[in-house]
């Protein structure tokens, strides 16, 4: 088992796990795992945030039945497999915008730093104004946080995650500049065997999960995104159900506890 070390509320979806997991202490910049919370639980890919001595941190968005689960019930991990994927291109580029929404402004973040530790200029722009306090510590050379996308000039490079959407709009508009990106795909296996994360030049788990975004069938990714809503949504439903009746029965022992303790 792998002990959750501290569970921080960053904004109303969103959660910094510091988990204990010696194994993941090496992970690089842009490099996720899979976290698996009970023996039949999902398994979901998570980017690693930070790494420390015995483990690492990882930014959790509450938007299922996993996430709740890890949100409600985690203490601690029985499997976590990585460190998974190639580490994010780090190299010379000169000037980088790195745009991000939602949970991705945790990978951007390290591959902000492992830029920056190479000398070169990072503009963070920020889509989610609500995670600005994972932003504060930090000391890119640029922050803007905007609701809407803004295109920037001067760039040698543009590097997006979190939103296939976000990443679309940004290849468009920055058609001559390179642009790196890591698509949202639904992931299984994570070994390259499953096929549910291909992207058109690759498989996103074993040859990404960053690819150079015109490499990208964004059409196809964005029509792929909503094909286990349903099937999310109904497990959502039976675990908010479960919760509530564990709630129930815990105040009826709570009630009887209190009933003896008073005759
Ligand atoms: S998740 Fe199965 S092949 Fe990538």
């Amino acid at each position: 088992m792998f002990d959750i070390l501290s569970k921080e509320q960053i904004s109303q979806d969103f959660i910094l796990l510091k988990i204990h997991a010696p194994h993941i202490r090496h992970a690089k910049a842009g490099q996720f795992v899979l976290l698996q919370l009970k023996e039949h639980s999902e398994r979901i890919p998570v980017c690693v945030f930070e790494t420390f001595d015995n483990g690492f941190s990882c930014l959790v968005q509450v938007v299922g039945r996993s996430t709740l689960e890890i949100k409600e019930e985690g203490d601690a991990f029985y499997y976590i497999a990585g460190p998974l994927g190639k580490p994010f291109p780090v190299g010379n580029y000169g000037k980088v915008v790195i745009y991000s929404k939602g949970w991705g402004i945790a990978p951007a973040i390290s591959v902000g730093r492992a830029l920056k530790d190479l000398g070169n200029y990072v503009k963070m722009v920020c889509l989610d104004e609500s995670l600005s306090h994972l932003l504060k510590r930090e000391g890119f050379d640029e922050v803007v946080y905007q609701e809407n996308i803004v295109a920037y000039s001067g760039f040698d490079l543009v590097v997006s995650v979190g939103s296939n959407m976000l990443s679309k709009i940004l290849s468009q508009i920055y058609d001559s500049t390179p642009h790196i990106t890591m698509p949202v795909v639904h992931m299984l296996c994570a070994a390259g065997l499953c096929l549910t994360c291909r992207v058109k030049s690759g498989l996103a788990c074993t040859d990404g999960p960053w690819f150079e975004a015109k490499e990208i069938n964004w059409e196809d990714l964005l029509k792929r995104e909503s094909l286990y809503k349903e099937q999310e949504k109904l497990a959502l439903e039976e675990y908010k159900k479960s919760l509530l009746r564990k709630q129930l029965r815990e105040e009826v022992e709570y009630g009887k506890d209190a009933h003896h303790y008073q005759t």
